[in-house]
Formats: C-alpha cells, structure tokens, sequence
C-alpha cells in the first residue's frame, strides 16, 4: 500500500475542487468587510484616541488609557467657549455599513457551517489532532519552515483548525457584541447588551482589544498559508480548484 507521501508524488495533475464557491465568497467579502472596518475603526479612534473603562467616558473624565496621537476632535476654543470639531460622520457610516456586510456574511457562512457538516469534518481538530503534541509538532515545523506535508494536501492542519475555530467563535461573536453594546438604539431596548460588560465605554475599551486580536490572527493567517505554499492556496481560494497533488511533487514535498 503506497504511503501518503508516494501518494502525493503520483498524485495526477487535474485540478479537485478545494473550497466551495460559497466558502470562497463569504471568505474574501469577510476579508473586505474587516479591511473596511479596520480602516473607518482607525479614523473613528483618531477622532478620539482615549479609552475609559465603565459607562460614561468624555474629555472631562480620567482615561484608562490614551494613545498620543493628533486627535481631529480635539476641542477648538472659539468666542463661545470650547467646542468639539466634526465627528467624521463618513467614517461611521461606512463602519456601520461594513458592520452589517460582515454580520450577513458571517450569518449566511455559519448556516453552511451546520448544513453541511463543513464545522464538524473540516474545522474541528481530528481525534488525532486533540493532543498538545500535535499542536507542538506543528509548531516546530512552520518556525523551522518546514514545507506542508502531503496530508495536508487536502485539509487543513490543527493550528489552521484551532485558528478559524477561535476567530469564528470568539473573536468574531464578541465584536459584534461589544460594537452592538455602543449602539444607543441597541442598548434602549436591550440594556443588558451593554451592561453585561461594564457600560458602553467597557465595551469600546474590549472592541479596541478584540481588533488588535483579529489584526493577529490575520498575520498568523497569511503567514500559515505563505508557509504552507502561498499561491497555489491563494488560488484555490480564488478558483475554488487546486492542483496541490502536482505542485508538491516538485516544489514543496519537504
Ligand atoms: C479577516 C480576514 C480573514 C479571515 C477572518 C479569514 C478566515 C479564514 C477561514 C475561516 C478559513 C477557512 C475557510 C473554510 O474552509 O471554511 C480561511 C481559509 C483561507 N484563507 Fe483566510 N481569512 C482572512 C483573510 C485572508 C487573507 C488576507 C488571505 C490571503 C492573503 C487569506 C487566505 C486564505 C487561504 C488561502 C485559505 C485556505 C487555506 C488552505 O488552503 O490551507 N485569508 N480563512
């Protein structure tokens, strides 16, 4: 009986389908959801770059934190007094927009999650994988950049697993929670939203966190899929097909 490895050398050059199409949508429109938040986050955090933690939080009250930067709402006297400038009103609309892109792609992705079993076969770690060596190993080899090994022609291996699970259930959840628990028209209704993690500033405060968490996972990310072969994953993400059997016989069997 050939080994993976033999397998994989004789694997015949057609193209498989690799993701779905549906996969393949909802990943890069999440992609550009969170770079169109990222980018309107920033702006809205220049406008005001300090952070409080509890309900109530403006210039007259003691911040946990601030970021030193030039912020564009810094208070401008005038023959009236102080005043705030503008509040850079295209920013939140276009984080607000974003927000709800990402909200129904996310909904209609975690629907084929459960439909398809996709979760369960492709996402869970193996029985195999539910080891701390299995996750150590693989660790060792992507720091001594090992190239994939030909089991993972076809799946995705127990970091890249553990990864998208913490990202689709933790960090993913918790943003739109806290982003919902600053929403004034959320939080009339449903106090709670915002009361279960301290007041609205609380919840800035862990949005601003949970950001830089996602902006790590997706360092980690692209740099797992460089590691792993860069443009034959990034064009099956693309295609939806892969021809990983062929490329590993002559460019990335270790
Ligand atoms: C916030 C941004 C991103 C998120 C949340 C994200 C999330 C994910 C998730 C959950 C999967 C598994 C999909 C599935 O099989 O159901 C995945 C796969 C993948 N992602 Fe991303 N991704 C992001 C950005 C990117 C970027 C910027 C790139 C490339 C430059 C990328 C390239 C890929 C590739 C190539 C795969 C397949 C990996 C493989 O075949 O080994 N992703 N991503």
């Amino acid at each position: 009986m050939p080994t993976a490895t033999q397998s994989a050398q004789q694997a015949p050059s057609t193209a498989t389908l690799r993701h779905s199409l549906l996969v393949r949508i909802t990943h890069w429109l999440t992609f550009i959801a969170f770079i169109a938040l990222l980018v309107t986050g920033i702006e809205i955090l220049i406008s005001h770059p300090r952070f409080y933690w509890g309900e109530v939080g403006n210039v007259n009250t003691h911040p946990i934190f601030t970021f030193h930067i030039p912020s564009s709402r810094d208070t401008v006297p005038t023959g009236y007094g102080y005043v705030l400038p503008d509040q850079n009103g295209w920013s939140r609309y276009l984080h607000f927009e974003a927000a709800w892109l990402l909200v129904l792609t996310g909904a209609v992705y975690f629907a084929y999650l459960i439909a398809t079993g996709h979760l369960r076969r492709n996402l869970f770690p193996t029985r195999d994988q539910r080891s701390l060596r299995a996750y150590t190993t693989r660790l060792g080899q992507y720091l001594r950049l090992k190239k994939s090994a030909a089991d993972e022609l076809h799946t995705y291996n127990v970091l890249q697993r553990t990864s998208y699970l913490v990202v689709l259930f933790v960090l993913f959840p918790l943003i739109i929670w806290t982003g919902l628990a600053m929403s004034p028209a959320i939080t009339t209704s449903f106090p709670f939203v915002s009361s279960l993690l301290g007041g609205r500033q609380s919840a800035r405060t862990i949005h601003l966190f949970v950001t830089i968490a996602l902006v790590l996972f997706l360092i980690i990310h692209v740099t797992m899929v460089a590691l792993s072969g860069f443009r034959v994953r990034i064009r099956a993400m693309i295609t939806g097909k892969s021809t990983l059997g062929a490329e590993l016989t002559t460019r990335e069997l270790p």
